[in-house]
């Protein structure tokens, strides 16, 4: 099984970046993640797509289509989802069929926060429900007071990993499920 995995933030420290890497070593094998760095994605624009997506929006439209899963680390940004990770929604989100219809999407997120990110996953739940994918419905990661958890770039707690980790087995039994 093949999964894909974005982060919301551009940020090299970036706390969801390293929930996202956490989780390459995390996830049950016979499960491999590839990460898809969301830099150099052009802001959406319906005039650039009529004249035909430029490469980077191919490559990421095609990395999802490709994908038989998608983590998605969902930084929270007033409340809601990163201009970073809404962009990318709405470029999967376009083309027949779109390249996010009927995926299934893992999301986790982490914040200096108490709350963890619930807002913006609610939110990108939202828009994942509108481009016709869902966020899978067992359960959620929510990693709260983040700055404490994570270390040079390194998830050092141990009840999160846990957490991350038996929160990856069910989604990708899940998968697993709705494959056969
Ligand atoms: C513009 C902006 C708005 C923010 N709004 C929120 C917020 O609504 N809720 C929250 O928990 N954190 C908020 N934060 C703090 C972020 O959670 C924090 O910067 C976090 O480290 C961003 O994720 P990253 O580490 O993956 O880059 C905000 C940060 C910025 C820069």
């Amino acid at each position: 099984m093949q999964l894909l995995g974005v982060s919301g933030s551009l940020r090299a420290a970036s706390f969801n970046t390293t929930l996202l890497r956490t989780a390459q070593d995390l996830l049950p094998d016979g499960v491999s993640l590839t990460i898809f760095r969301l830099h150099d994605l052009p802001l959406f624009n319906q005039d650039v797509e009529d004249e035909g997506d430029p490469p980077p929006v191919v490559a990421w439209k095609t990395a999802v289509r490709e994908a038989d899963g998608l983590l998605l680390a969902c930084p929270e940004y007033n409340g809601g989802i990163t201009g970073v990770m809404k962009n990318a929604v709405d470029w999967a989100s376009r083309g027949k069929p779109a390249p996010l219809t009927g995926k299934t999407a893992c999301l986790f997120g982490a914040s200096p926060g108490m709350t963890g990110t619930v807002r913006a996953q609610d939110a990108l739940r939202q828009s994942l429900r509108r481009a016709g994918a869902r966020a899978t419905p067992l359960g959620e990661v929510l990693v709260g007071q983040a700055h404490t958890k994570i270390e040079d770039s390194q998830l050092v707690d141990e009840p999160t990993r846990a957490y991350l980790a038996r929160h990856l087995a069910t989604y990708v039994a899940e998968l697993r499920r709705v494959a056969v």
